[in-house]
């Protein structure tokens, strides 16, 4: 059975572009049009379709070709493009995902510490605004912020979840980061898309053998990447949480998933124990407070009617595969 969905994925996503399913409501730059160098913008999947959605917006981007780590073409690909803000989208995020992190710490520290910080500080010495595509993968659910209580972690507390090096070394990053006056940190998770990629979150615990079942905070790419190039071109600073307000657990998902895309997909539940004798480094699981980000851009709609509306788009995607 998962080698049917998997194959039957295979081909959506190989035979189908995402269709611009962006929301772009509630947008509020109205300024000139802006040149934006975006790292991550050539082969990432958020860079990718930052560069899209500027594109649309009629300005200008154009995807970085230095390395994060290499401090002189960076200074020269900014005095030869001239940009008029940056954003980091790029990093390593290890495949098939983050435990590869654990065994490249090493390679982890000089793309997601070292080079971020590279970039930011020549940003700052360039009188650059940048934007961070970071992450809200900081905490673990904890006696102040329980599971199940709507209480979530505010952009003002303290990481707990030092447990994966791909996530520490986020938080280590956030810190220092955040010292720098000409920074905006967008904290994604567990990010999903309208459509059949690979890194959507709804694919990928499609896939699973057996998946936990917590409530999480989820960033749903169609409404937020619009906002983050708006918080950009209004040259937003500090670090917001940028998920869709609300939680959703796993089985709330993959039921959608069986009732709209596959109504044959069935799921096994595990516990929390049992995936951490399977994974090296034990994931998040929270909820993250979004009233700053809402403050800002109160149409972002709840999770659990986007994941609807995102599982509707992935049926029409394939029904129009099947015809
Ligand atoms: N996807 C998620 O689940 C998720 C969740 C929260 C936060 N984030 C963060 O958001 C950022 C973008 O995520 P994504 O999912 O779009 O990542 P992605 O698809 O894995 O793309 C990463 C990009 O970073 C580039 N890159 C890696 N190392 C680099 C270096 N040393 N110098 C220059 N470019 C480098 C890659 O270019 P090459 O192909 O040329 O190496 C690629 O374009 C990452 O920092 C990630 O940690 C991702």
């Amino acid at each position: 059975m998962k080698i049917r969905l998997l194959v039957l994925n295979f081909l959506i996503c190989g035979t189908v572009l995402a269709t611009d399913n962006y929301n772009y409501q509630g947008l509020k730059y109205t300024g000139s049009k802006q040149k934006i160098l975006i790292w991550g913008g050539e082969t990432g999947w958020f860079g990718q379709e930052m560069v899209k959605i500027l594109t649309k917006l009629g300005h200008t981007a154009i995807s970085a070709k230095s390395r994060l780590e290499n401090r002189q073409d960076i200074i020269a690909e900014i005095e030869a493009i001239k940009p008029d803000r940056i954003v980091n989208a790029a990093g390593v995020t290890g495949r098939p995902h983050i435990d590869w992190c654990e065994d490249h710490r090493p390679e982890t520290i000089r793309a997601n510490i070292i080079g971020a910080l590279n970039l930011v500080d020549i940003a700052y010495t360039y009188k650059l605004h940048m934007t961070n595509m970071g992450t809200g993968c900081l905490y673990d659910f904890d006696e102040k912020h329980p599971k199940g209580s709507g209480i979530g972690f505010k952009e003002t507390d303290d990481a707990n979840h030092y447990t994966s090096f791909y996530c520490a070394s986020k938080v280590y990053l956030e810190k220092l980061l955040l010292e720098y006056p000409n920074v905006l940190n967008l904290r994604v998770r567990m990010p999903l898309s309208y459509d059949f990629h690979f890194r959507n979150f709804i694919i990928k615990i499609t896939s699973y053998a057996k998946v936990i079942n917590e409530p999480n905070s989820l960033s749903v790419l169609e409404d937020l990447l619009p906002v983050a190039v708006d918080m950009t071109l209004r040259n937003l600073k500090g670090s917001y949480n940028f998920v869709n307000p609300g939680v959703m657990t796993h089985n709330e998902i993959l039921d959608l998933y069986q009732k709209y895309v596959d109504s044959s997909f069935k799921y096994v539940n595990f516990t929390i124990a049992e995936q951490d004798r399977i994974l090296k480094a034990a994931r998040s699981n929270c909820e993250l407070d979004t009233t700053k980000l809402l403050q800002e851009y109160p149409h972002i709609p709840h999770i659990k009617a986007s994941v609807e509306k995102a599982l509707l788009a992935m049926r029409k995607i394939k029904s129009q595969q099947i015809k």
